[in-house]
């Protein structure tokens, strides 16, 4: 949550921390703003709302080659203008943006209030920038000493750039439990961002912080890394794989919409050079040297948030049914503090689009210090959970912007779908017939998803006449309930429809209480799915005028005739079909948020990324 951009350099900072809040603002846009080094001061210009406010707010022609910025989702204080970011130090002369937690801020802030310091905002990020200026001025320390000094004394999880009035040419930015990336330009200059999004433009060569680092970066100099005690690091280099094509609509009206067209190609990527049906193979380099702790392990837990505990959800029914190990899917928030049972023989596999929900990465690193192996199931290549794991396999989706995750759950099914069918394979699980017929399947899987997509209208059409409700209920059995919760999540999200997924034999211990004519129930009743007790479910709701939206096997009659509208998708094996029936639901929520004038890629209080607790 929260985005950071920083330029030091040659040129002009204000565009390219303007562009680089924009690709940023997936991660937080209840407010923005900028600090500059201008003359002998900071100029800071701050707003409540969306980066394009705070754009038309700058006048024309203002210039800095020294800068940061700041998209805000709001923790601490109301999202309005003065805690709106980047924070002022008493003097005025240091300023700092801010992503993540200052968990000890009210000790820190009661000893600044009893040496008469002043706050204008609630935020803990103004208290750390008042902390910082008061070891800075006390101690006689460079910048880089006092940060150092201050982030010593801090408790909780920070990514932050501070600049200073007195030395225009520099920057700090430092990292404890939220990224941050450098970007270094061929003409030496400095690009920081939470992400890479914002540095892409301007170079490829970046260096993705660690934990427990700070950086000194001073215009025409290399950088300087050091770790918060002090021992000096050599930074190591990469270069990104990211093109800006990725980061751009493309002519499509929302990213959402874009992601979820450009599934057939994610699905297919997720797969490329590990589904090898010609040779009746499946290969995951990533973690093939931990197979063998795998087939042996006593259990598998998965652990995620939102969309990616759903995929979670997905890999039980994958996991059990084809390698038959036993599998527990858990929320990182309530992992993290039930005292789980674990122990060498488990092996964790956090998922995870970000690669930083900090509610997932803190369960991992639980599991760890009780001794599991830790896989991971990421999109960012390079984030905390991917080097935080012992092993993993990235889903290779490529960049997700729009806040509600569409391709990389896609994505993470394809893996689990990979992972659990080549250790069902390696145990002789399933039979080499099955596996030969699920490899053949699944690699027509981007096809067949091409072929839904060609639905799009007649969704469009059935958005129109429901986009009016107030609830919708979505039902699935098997392999298709953790789809359900998917479908409604999507649509609460987006939509702001309050929305309920449940395995369809439960809607008669309560939910049936709410059907009546206005109630919108979308049913996933695939042909091998429990296909006859699904049937008696729809007969439950119809018999209570309940309106019957499916998602059926192409050529169903059966379901179709109880149905008020009917989606169909390909036949394919019933392990398969949630890569197939998440994309009608998505399509759906997408519709009827767009039929109510939603703002589909920044839902309301929603960011992509959480990496606070
Ligand atoms: C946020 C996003 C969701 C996402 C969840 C987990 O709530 O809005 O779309 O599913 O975080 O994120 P992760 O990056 O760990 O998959």
């Amino acid at each position: 949550m929260c985005g950071i951009v920083g330029y030091l350099g040659a040129g002009n900072a204000v565009p390219v921390l303007i562009n680089g809040l924009k690709r940023l603002e997936y991660r937080g846009y209840d407010s923005a703003g900028l600090a500059l080094v201008t003359g002998e001061a900071l100029q800071v210009t701050k707003n409540k709302g969306k980066v394009a406010d705070l754009e038309a707010m700058l006048p024309p022609g203002l210039s800095a080659s020294t800068g940061i910025a700041h998209t805000r989702w709001a923790t601490h204080g109301e999202p309005n203008t003065v805690n709106a970011h980047p924070h002022l130090s008493p003097s005025g002369r240091l300023a700092i943006v801010h992503n993540g937690i200052i968990e000890n801020y009210n000790v820190l802030k009661e000893y600044l209030l009893q040496k008469g310091h002043v706050f204008r905002s609630e935020t803990d990020t103004e208290v750390l920038i008042h902390f910082i200026e008061d070891i800075y001025r006390s101690s006689a320390s460079s910048l880089p000493e006092a940060v150092q000094m201050a982030l010593r004394r801090v408790v909780g999880a920070y990514a932050i750039a501070v600049i200073s009035a007195d030395e225009p040419g520099t920057m700090v930015v430092a990292r404890k439990g939220s990224p941050l990336v450098i970007g270094v330009a061929a003409n030496g200059d400095f690009i920081v961002g939470s992400d890479a999004a914002p540095l892409v433009e301007y170079t490829k060569t970046v260096y993705y912080m660690d934990e427990n680092e700070i950086a000194y970066l001073q215009r025409g100099k290399p950088m300087e890394v050091r770790t918060l005690d002090d021992r000096p690091v050599s930074p190591k280099l990469t270069e990104l794989d990211l093109s800006i094509e990725a980061l751009e609509k493309e002519g499509y009206p929302h990213f959402m919409l874009k992601e979820i067209y450009e599934q057939p190609r994610s699905v297919h990527d997720s797969m490329r050079g590990r589904l090898l049906p010609g040779k009746g193979m499946v290969k995951l380099g990533g973690i093939q040297a931990y197979e063998n702790h795998l087939l042996e392990s006593r259990r598998i837990i998965m652990v995620g948030c939102g969309t990616s505990w759903h995929a979670g959800l997905v890999g039980e029914y994958l996991f059990e049914e084809l390698a038959r190990i036993p599998v527990e899917v858990e929320y990182g928030s309530e992992f993290r503090y039930r005292n789980p049972i674990i122990g060498p023989g488990d092996v964790v596999i956090g998922i995870s689009q970000s690669g930083e929900t900090a509610d997932t990465l803190a369960g991992l690193r639980l599991a760890k210090e009780k001794g599991a192996l830790l896989l991971g199931i990421c999109n960012v290549v390079g984030s905390s959970i991917a080097r935080e794991t012992h092993a993993g396999i990235y889903t290779h989706a490529g960049p997700e912007i729009g806040v509600a995750s569409t391709k990389a759950f896609t994505a993470q099914v394809t893996v689990l779908t990979l992972m659990a069918l080549r250790l069902g394979m390696l145990k002789g699980t399933v039979s080499e017939q099955r596996a030969r017929a699920l490899m053949r399947e699944l690699d027509q899987v981007p096809e067949l998803i091409e072929k839904v997509l060609q639905s799009d209208l007649l969704i469009q059409q059935i958005a129109r006449q429901y986009q009016q409700a107030k609830n919708f209920l979505y039902l699935g059995r098997g392999i298709n309930f953790p789809v359900a919760l998917e479908g409604a999540l999507k649509l609460k999200e987006i939509s702001y429809i309050h929305a309920e997924g449940y395995p369809a034999a439960e809607m008669k211990h309560g939910p049936i209480a709410l059907i009546d004519e206005n109630m919108p129930v979308v049913v996933i009743a695939t042909r091998k799915g429990n296909y006859d007790k699904i049937v008696s479910n729809i007969m439950e709701i119809k018999a209570r005028n309940g309106k019957i939206i499916s998602i059926v096997s192409e050529g169903d009659t059966q379901v179709k005739a109880l149905s008020d509208h009917t989606i169909e998708i390909p036949q394919t094996d019933e392990m398969l079909t949630p890569l197939l029936a998440t994309v009608p639901l998505q399509l759906l929520a997408y519709h009827i948020a767009v039929g109510l004038g939603r703002d589909v890629d920044k839902p309301r209080n929603l960011a992509k990324s959480v990496t606070v607790e």
